[in-house]
């Protein structure tokens, strides 16, 4: 979908169909709306009067004109889209309406649409945060993946809407809108292609697969990559990481991408660390069958991780981003791994493997120990870690888990700022006795109680005292769709926040 800003007159637009809004309660409209109104003979105001359209949020109503011969107005359509009520309208509610009314565009196959912008009157966002939150919920709301379906195949054209206009009649307003739209852009295709990463089957999307996609984004980003091989990850030390990789077939790639944005400062820098185990069965402590299918997304915090650097290389913070994804399959094999056996993570811990299933936390000691010894200032990892975090929080939030409370806070307001919520949980000394072992420094199991948090505990040995979050993404990487800009399948979250925190952190 082509997005675009021109200045002018929403009514004079020679397309298929024009997008206006109206909030709850407004009985005759302002703005754009009302200039359609009028064109369209006070069709919308009289739809108002009756009581059929009411401004809910999510509400659309598609007015049919007819076209030019039959009703004098060019365009055939006009969609009303409902804000609900303005005190409560936010970027949110923006990002909602346009997913809906994009998606409504496509079943009515519409070519081409000029549209207001939503909110940016009475509802008091900022003109180009408006935009950019419309161009967000439109791609982000088209999104399908459905490239294996050689047969039944949907029932619309999923080439439609060819082209969204945005119309501005405030031609001083132009540029800004223009802005918004660029960054919402780089936004959501980053995270549709952390979504398509996500989306793809094991059998495709191996460790190597997603190194070279990795590579693909840095190259089209002008970004720094290196791609470590198993031999160069045993000549590091990094005994947890590789221990996991020993039951599969598929070679371990350990990718460290970088973008300097503040090359003389080096320690200006920011380390997004995502866990990418491109198929768990769990190990020798295999999973049972059931859903086991969903581990295709156990690389979803390293696809957050890569993606977001898609957008970082556009948007460019003063800040050096690191990403780096230790990724692997975690099999069962002649060659795997037991349970009870005894791993050294990088920096020389020893770590019992109790359980072959606790597989992330392992392969994210080594991923942490090797951005330390690079020297990271502050470290962010996003995981799927652990179904307690299904159990706790469900798909409303990420669970976020730190010992620094100025970096959790930019983290959550990162993540609130793109409709992407996450709720602090605790690191408590109770539970992290969880983790001792009696014949190791650490063990990679903590019991029943807290699942999630112990994890997050053993994560933490490794970080040190370094200002550290690490993001649990079990229940919000994929699965229903809880926003309107999340269809089924791959969400994407937690890309968006990322690539927000990093423009925080390098403004
Ligand atoms: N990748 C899983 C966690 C997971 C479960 C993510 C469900 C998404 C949905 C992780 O590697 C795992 O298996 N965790 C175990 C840990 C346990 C063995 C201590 C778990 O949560 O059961
Ligand atoms: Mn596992
Ligand atoms: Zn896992």
């Amino acid at each position: 979908m082509e997005l675009s800003v021109i200045a002018g007159d929403i009514t004079a637009q020679s397309v298929n169909a024009i997008v206006v809004n109206l909030f709850e309660g407004v009985e005759s409209p302002g703005g754009g709306t009302s200039a359609v109104d009028q064109a369209i003979g006070g069709a919308i105001s009289s739809l108002i009067a009756d009581g059929e359209i009411k401004g809910g949020l999510g509400e659309v109503t598609v007015i049919h004109t007819m076209g030019d011969a039959f009703s004098g107005f060019a365009p055939d359509r006009v969609v009303v889209a409902g804000l609900g009520s303005a005190e409560s309208f936010d970027l949110d509610g923006a990002r909602s309406v346009s997913a809906i009314v994009a998606r409504r565009l496509r079943r009515l196959n519409v070519e081409s649409a000029a549209t207001i912008v939503h909110g940016a009157g009475i509802g008091g966002l900022d003109p180009e945060a408006a935009a950019e939150a419309l161009a967000e919920g439109a791609i982000l709301g088209l999104y399908r993946f459905d490239k294996y379906r050689t047969s039944s195949k949907p029932k619309f054209d999923e080439t439609r809407p060819v082209s969204l206009t945005l119309v501005e009649n405030d031609t001083s307003k132009v540029s800004s809108l223009e802005s918004g739209i660029s960054r919402g852009q780089s936004y959501a295709n980053a995270s549709i292609a952390a979504r398509d990463m996500v989306s793809e089957p094991a059998n495709v999307l191996h460790p190597t697969k997603l190194a070279e996609i990795a590579t693909e984004i840095a190259s089209a980003g002008g970004l720094d990559i290196e791609i470590l091989e198993a031999a160069d990850c045993e000549a590091l030390e990094m005994g947890a990481y590789i221990g996991v990789s020993l039951g599969s077939h598929q070679p371990p790639k350990f990718i460290h991408m970088t973008f300097e944005g503040d090359a003389s400062n080096p320690d200006n820098n920011l380390w997004i660390v995502g866990k990418g185990i491109t198929f768990d069965s769990g190990g020798i402590s295999l999973k049972g069958g059931a859903g086991m299918g969903a581990m295709k997304g156990d690389m979803s915090g390293g696809a957050a991780a890569i993606a977001s650097m898609q957008a970082i290389a556009e948007l460019k913070p003063n800040l050096n981003v690191h990403m780096v994804c230790a990724a692997t399959e975690n099999m069962p094999g002649g060659g795997a791994q037991r349970p009870g056996d005894v791993v050294i993570a990088m920096g020389g811990k020893s770590i019992e493997v109790d359980n072959t299933d606790a597989e992330g936390r392992l392969t994210l000691a080594d991923a942490i120990g090797f951005a330390k010894m690079k020297g990271a200032k502050r470290i962010v990892d996003i995981a799927t870690l652990t179904g307690a975090m299904v159990v706790a929080l469900g798909s409303g939030h990420s669970g976020a888990f730190s010992n620094d409370d100025e970096l959790v806070g930019q983290v959550i307001a990162a993540g609130e700022s793109r409709g992407e919520p996450i709720w602090r949980m605790p690191l408590d000394p109770i539970t992290k006795k969880q983790n001792r072992s009696d014949i190791a420094d650490l063990k990679n199991t903590g019991g029943r109680g807290a699942g999630s948090i112990t994890a997050a505990h053993f994560i933490g040995e490794f970080a040190g005292d370094t200002p550290w979050v690490h993001l649990d993404i079990a229940a919000t990487n994929m699965g229903r769709s809880v926003h309107d800009w999340e269809p089924t399948g791959a969400t994407g979250v937690p890309t968006r926040a990322l690539i927000q925190l990093a423009m925080d952190l390098g403004s």
